[in-house]
């Protein structure tokens, strides 16, 4: 099985000064034009699938010194990506095409349903990254005063995939013979009525939509608390994980395989892509160099910012060059980006300044800079050693990042046997090496 490569496609990068550099896109605020280069440029690379992160909300109104420092990475001004990935399925062939949706705002009725039809017009190439919302402000734009909690909200999402997954079996594959001669438009033997009733939903199916090529639209997930790991072993087909050490991802990788039989899956029914930013250039050199000229475009005001909103709380009372202080866990914004800064900072003894400086380009999460050789040897490194089961690839300044990605790393990666010359399979799961659920008839 080759090493998975996913393309973090929000169209701008990963790194919060990026998108002011001089070789990054213009205007990024939801422009199709780019957003279909860089699927273009992810499809040309034999990429698995483009990833889209996203939110229902504008982040940090109610903090303006916070919201003063928005970038592109705050995604205020973006396009919802179901909607996106249905043009990009028309402008592309074999790549696959995964959006986040939340479980805490949405119902699954709607929920099976877009992911059915980006499943259909696309040839089998959707996926569906399941999140409970990281931004608690969400929930002001869906008749609720405050965030739902933790629990509630994976006791939600559990009862919401095993809904969306039974409306999805709502017909046979065959269900629809549409058939000019007999008049049998479709089979009604063939159709399974879901009656589901719940605490969270009472839903009565079936879905109006045909069985999806996929059978299922590949479901990912990217919880890191307990509750959530636990979804993902109940539910998942792909993890999005962020760990900064390849000890710490093969403890989080052994950790979900060793979830898996507890609900008759094996070990190979649950893929871990690890985040990672990846800066390459033709030499080591001009990767540290771009890594530098990166950092130098944010200023230390906006960097203290952009941690406060990381960890989830103010970080301008703290001296820029005294350490980075230890929050308990309920002072870390609740979610597992904030732990994981708080934690990396202790580990490494970092200043303020250094901890954003350590997080501008990659969150708290892992960073491969430096030539083509060096990028592959830690990407290998970390497939062959059980830290994942592939690469979630942010590039910071799109689109030159990413294209330097394909035309360099890549053909390295392919070299050594470990990624695809071409596309093998039909569809996203086929691709994965994901079996296909048969349907339940
Ligand atoms: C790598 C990663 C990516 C995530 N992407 C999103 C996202 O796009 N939208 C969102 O609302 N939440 C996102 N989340 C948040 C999680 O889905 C989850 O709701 C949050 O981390 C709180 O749950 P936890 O404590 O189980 O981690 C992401 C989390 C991680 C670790």
């Amino acid at each position: 099985m080759p090493m998975i490569l996913a393309a973090n496609a929000n169209a701008q990068g990963s790194h919060v000064g990026e998108w002011r550099h001089p070789d990054a896109w213009d205007r990024p605020a939801a422009n199709i034009a780019n957003a279909v280069r860089l699927a273009q440029i992810a499809e040309a690379g034999k990429m698995d699938l483009l990833f889209l992160a996203d939110g229902n909300g504008v982040r940090q109104m109610d903090k303006p010194d916070l919201f003063a420092a928005t970038s592109p990475s705050d995604r205020p001004g973006v396009f919802e990506p179901v909607t996106l990935l249905s043009a990009l399925a028309m402008v592309t062939k074999h790549i696959g095409l995964v959006a986040t949706t939340t479980t805490t705002y949405d119902q699954p009725f709607h929920v099976a349903r877009r992911f059915a039809s980006l499943d259909h017009l696309s040839g089998g190439r959707a996926g569906w990254n399941l999140v409970t919302t990281s931004n608690p402000g969400d929930a002001l734009n869906f008749s609720h005063t405050e965030h739902v909690g933790r629990d509630d909200r994976y006791e939600r999402a559990n009862e919401f995939a095993e809904v969306v997954k039974g409306l999805w079996d709502s017909w046979a594959d065959d269900a629809f013979p549409q058939d000019k001669t007999s008049g049998r438009f479709l089979n009604p033997e063939r159709v399974r009525v879901l009656a589901h009733k719940g605490k969270h939903f009472q839903v009565a199916g079936p879905l109006n939509a045909p069985r999806p090529p996929q059978g299922h639209p590949v479901v990912f997930s990217a919880g890191q608390s307990e509750a959530g790991r636990e979804l993902s072993a109940r539910h998942a087909d792909c993890i999005f994980a962020i760990e900064a050490t390849l000890p710490a991802a093969q403890a989080m990788y052994a950790d979900f395989k060793a979830r898996l039989a507890k609900y008759g899956r094996g070990p190979d029914d649950l893929k871990i892509l690890s985040g990672v930013t990846i800066i390459v250039g033709d030499t080591a050199q001009q990767a540290a160099d771009i890594a530098a000229e990166l950092d130098d475009l944010v200023p230390p005001a906006v960097g203290v910012d952009y941690l406060s909103k990381m960890v989830g709380r103010s970080m301008k009372s703290f001296p820029l060059d005294g350490p980075m202080p230890a929050f308990d866990e309920e002072h870390v914004g609740h979610t597992g980006i904030g732990r994981a800064i708080v934690k990396v900072a202790q580990q490494e003894g970092l200043t303020v300044r250094q901890t954003y400086r350590r997080i501008l380009p990659q969150m708290a999460g892992n960073m491969f800079t430096g030539d083509a050789k060096q990028v592959a040897d830690r990407m290998e490194e970390w497939y062959v050693g059980k830290g994942c089961d592939g690469f979630m690839v942010a590039a910071p300044v799109v689109p030159t990042g990413m294209e330097r990605f394909t035309r360099l790393v890549i053909p390295e990666l392919q070299r050594r046997g470990l990624f695809r010359r071409d596309y093998e399979g039909q569809t996203l799961r086929d691709n994965l090496g994901l079996r296909r659920p048969p349907d339940r008839f």
